[in-house]
């Protein structure tokens, strides 16, 4: 019997190669793991209509947690053209498998951080530590939306608000409409993750990234519960800031934030431009974090036109696997991981393109193996 039973879901594009990398590293690390192999992504799509089939999802309820390479996820129209030919015409709709794994399980903290680690040329600064704490399940990826909007809406919806009359002249077919949801539960149960993240690891402030003043009632939600959340964590302030400041503050005085907690969609915006302080997406890991199972996942998507070239760099996958090991309480395995890929970034010799060398995704990984 081996400790853990890990979903082993490398998707599709790149999401193979950076796996492959994680597995030598995590054999290496001696890691106690069967790996179960679950089918996720676009060729199930094409295949069979569905990206995320149901015997995925039964295979991951046997499971510890997760490890998610990439998948390709496209726009409605062009995915509905790729389906095969006996699947057309009958109203599949595109939607991604990674969204529905973290609303299916409710993994409802998407925790990413954002490190520069000393020594990577593609740092905007060297003393940049971020994390992210991104809403994952509710907010504007809720996937509640309408095309074409029905009748039945429209009216409800002028009759408890009147701005609704605007659009009246607009037929069922021209307006489109996703909803933004906020629950006091959702908000309040990621608020409480950050803060106690910055208490555990004594970051002096959390900052509150929303927008109020113009999304009264969702951000004005979140920024409600935030401030009660606050009172439990005398310690450590609460930061308000509006979303589009708080782009051009983050490149302007990145160090002067730490952690991050936002909605959905702000949340997966925030964490882009953060990744790209240090390094780009091939720095970038996440967690998918729920209270009883959890997915962990680079930032970065499937790069199809680098498919099976190895490439690409897998250091974002093998933080994310960091992050597994620490939600595993496999602290001192962490710390050897981390400290190894800090390792030979800080030397510098083994680098893949996006750092300006050419060494392939597998030299890195067996590089940091070198490091353990
Ligand atoms: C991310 C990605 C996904 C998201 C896409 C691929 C659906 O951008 O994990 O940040 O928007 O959550
Ligand atoms: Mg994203």
């Amino acid at each position: 019997m081996t400790k853990y039973r890990i979903a082993w879901m490398p998707g599709d594009g790149i999401g193979v190669d950076v796996m492959e990398a994680t597995r030598i590293v995590l054999d290496a690390l001696k890691f106690d793991a069967e790996y179960v192999p679950a089918d996720i992504g676009w060729e199930f799509w094409c295949r069979e209509g569905n990206p995320l089939p149901q015997r995925t999802i039964e295979i991951l309820q046997t499971c510890t947690c997760g490890l998610f390479g990439a998948i390709t996820s496209k726009p409605k129209d062009e995915a509905a053209l790729e389906l095969s030919p006996e699947l057309q015409g009958k109203g599949l709709v595109y939607s991604s498998p990674i969204v529905g794994l973290r609303q299916l399980f409710d993994l409802y903290t998407n925790l990413r951080p954002c490190k520069a680690y000393p020594g990577n040329p593609l740092n905007y600064r060297d003393d940049i530590d971020l994390v992210v704490f991104r809403e994952n399940t509710e907010g504007l990826y809720s996937g509640v939306e309408f095309h074409p909007f029905p009748d039945e809406l429209r009216t409800i919806i002028t009759k408890y608000n009147p701005r609704m009359s605007r659009f009246e002249d607009i037929a069922r077919d021209d307006m489109s409409v996703s909803l933004r949801v906020i629950t006091t539960k959702g908000a309040r149960r990621i608020i409480k993750k950050a803060f106690e993240y910055a208490q555990q690891f004594g970051y002096p402030t959390v900052t509150l990234v929303e927008k109020p003043n113009v999304l009264r009632e969702t951000s004005g939600m979140m920024t409600r519960v935030g401030r009660d959340v606050a009172k439990d964590f005398p310690d450590i302030e609460l930061w308000e800031t509006n979303i589009d400041a708080q782009m051009m503050w983050l490149l302007k005085n990145p160090d002067d934030y730490g952690v991050l907690v936002t909605s959905n969609m702000f949340g997966d915006i925030v964490s882009d431009l953060s990744a790209q302080l240090v390094g780009g997406l091939g720095f970038a890991s996440s967690g998918n974090i729920g209270d009883e199972f959890a997915v962990f996942e680079p930032t970065h998507g499937s790069a199809p036109k680098y498919a099976g070239q190895y490439k690409v760099n897998p250091t974002a996958m093998l933080l994310a696997t960091k992050l597994m090991l620490d939600w595993l309480s496999e602290s001192e395995m962490a710390e050897v991981l981390e400290s190894a890929i800090a390792k030979v970034i800080a030397e510098g010799k083994v680098r893949t393109y996006d750092m300006g060398g050419d060494s392939s995704t597998l030299d890195v990984a067996h590089a940091i193996v070198g490091k353990l």
